[in-house]
Parts: structure tokens; sequence; C-alpha cells
């Protein structure tokens, strides 16, 4: 049964946001983190998340899944993927769940909904703001739209591995996941990225998602929240599985990192 269903992908037919979400996605475990740590670091318990730069809005699902005073939003500027959030996504939630959830389509450096304890944007999708002034204006946005006492969380990979024009092949269930860093500039730190599909039939999804990105640094993001007004800005820093190398998925307040080849970090203020 599990392998009929591994092998049903194929380029004319697969679905890319299913896809995406197999290969890079973690949102059940992500929003376990953020209940977590949010606990730990404040006291409170966390019950009014935001989500921006939402996509299919699975980190806001996870999270109204977990509680039944959660509460979410996703913000996102793409109607296509929010209406697909909402076909598929939330109709899998139960009715009292699905009320606890709201998307809103707008631009996350200009949207004013209900202020949160928490916004997280997640999986680099801040890179997409080249320039200093909508860097700056993201966060500010996001310092307004934060309760007192409340955290952003932002996301952001680096190492020498990021500055290289190079492709990384995942295998998974069915299909093997490529990303592709197609050309990286060091004098912008502009970087252009692909996520290609390829399928046991010999068929692909070649840029099934485009990125156009700066490849911000800690120390920039860093200056960028501390300008915005946040204070105890720092780095969570995840640790190392001694056996593969790899990232182990626990995070740590850290004021100092290893030279990784290929390291991912939060930094985080707090209003
Ligand atoms: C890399 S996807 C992220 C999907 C998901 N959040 C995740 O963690 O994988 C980036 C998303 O950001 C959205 N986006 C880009 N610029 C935006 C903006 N200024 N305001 C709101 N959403 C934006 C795109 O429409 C896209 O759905």
């Amino acid at each position: 049964m599990a392998a009929r269903s591994a092998s049903r992908y194929t380029a004319r037919t697969a679905d890319r946001h299913e896809l995406y979400t197999i290969a890079v996605q973690a949102p059940e475990e992500d929003a376990a983190f953020f209940a977590r740590w949010f606990q730990r670091y404040t006291g409170q318990p966390l019950r009014r998340f935001r989500e921006d730069f939402c996509g299919t809005a699975h980190l806001a699902a996870a999270f109204v899944r977990r509680h039944a005073a959660n509460r979410a939003l996703g913000v996102d500027l793409d109607r296509e993927v929010l209406d697909y959030a909402r076909t598929r996504v939330l109709s899998a939630l139960t009715p009292p769940q699905r009320r606890r959830i709201r998307l809103m389509r707008g631009d996350v450096r200009t949207v004013r909904p209900p202020a949160v304890q928490l916004i997280a944007a997640m999986n680099f999708s801040w890179f997409v703001f080249q320039r200093e002034p909508d860097l700056d204006a993201y966060v500010r946005n996001a310092w307004r739209g934060l309760e007192p006492g409340g955290v952003l969380a932002m996301d952001l990979f680096g190492g020498a591995q990021s500055q290289v024009e190079m492709q990384e092949r995942r295998r998974n269930r069915g299909f093997t996941y490529v990303w592709d860093q197609a050309r990286f500039d060091p004098i912008t730190h502009s970087i252009l990225c692909h996520i290609h599909f390829e399928f046991r039939d010999g068929t692909r999804l070649r840029k099934a998602f485009t990125y156009d990105w700066r490849l911000w640094t800690i120390p920039e993001l860093r200056a960028a929240l501390q300008r915005s007004g946040f204070r105890d800005v720092h780095v969570l820093w995840e640790g190392t599985e001694a056996r593969t190398g790899r990232g182990n998925g626990v995070w740590r307040r850290k004021d100092h990192g290893e030279a990784d080849s290929a390291w991912l970090a939060y930094v985080v203020g707090r209003k």
C-alpha cells in the first residue's frame, strides 16, 4: 500500500505544494518547538501566534491543533497559495479548530491584524527583501503586530555552502527533492535558488519554486531588529548530531557559533 502510494508521483499530476511540505516542512515539530521555547523564555503559554509568509499555512494549522485555546493567523501575498491553504489544509481541521485560524492576504510590511504573542517568519521567506529599507519595513511592522513582551522569530541559513553555486539532492518516498543554488553574487549577496522535483518514472518538475533572494547575515538581521526597537535580540543556534554531523533540532541561545559549512539559526527579539 505504502509502496503504491509512494510511486504515484509523476510530473504531470504532482502537486508542488504537497511535495514541498513533505520535503521541506515540519509543521508539527515547529509548532511544538515554538510553544515550548516561548513558555520557557517568557514564562507564559503561547496562545496567539502569527505565521508570516504562511504559504499553505501548515504551521498555523498545526498550532491550532495543539490546544483548544490556541489562535493563529497566517499572512501571505499570494491568493493562489491561500486558496490552496483553505481548500487543502484548513479543510482537514475540525470546525472548532477552523474557527481559531484566520488567513489574511496582504504584504507583511503593511498588514495590521490584531496583535499576537509570537510572529514567526520561516524557511527564509524574508530573504525576499533585497534592500535594507524593505527589511526594516517588515521588522518594524512585525514589532507593531506584537503584544507587549511579544517575540519575533526569523530563521536564516548560512555557511560556506550557502555561498556557492551547487545542487543538493535528497530522496523522499517516491520523489527526489533538488535544492538548486543557481547563482550567488558575493558582492551583493543576491542568491537565486530553485526547487526541482524528480520522479521515479524519469519525469521532472523543473523550477517548481524559484526564490530570488538576498542572503542576509546574522549581524545584519540582529542590527535590523535592534533598529526597530526590539530588545534582548539574540541567536538560537542548532546543535549538531555527533554521528551524522547534521543539525539535531535542538536550539540553544548562543553568543558564538561554530564555523559549520551549512548552518541554520533563528534571530529572535522581544518587544
Ligand atoms: C518560501 S514560501 C514560504 C512558505 C512557508 N511559510 C514555509 O515555511 O515553507 C514564501 C512565501 O512568502 C510569500 N511572500 C513573499 N513576499 C511576501 C510579502 N511581502 N508579504 C507576504 N507574503 C509574502 C509568498 O507568496 C510565498 O507564499
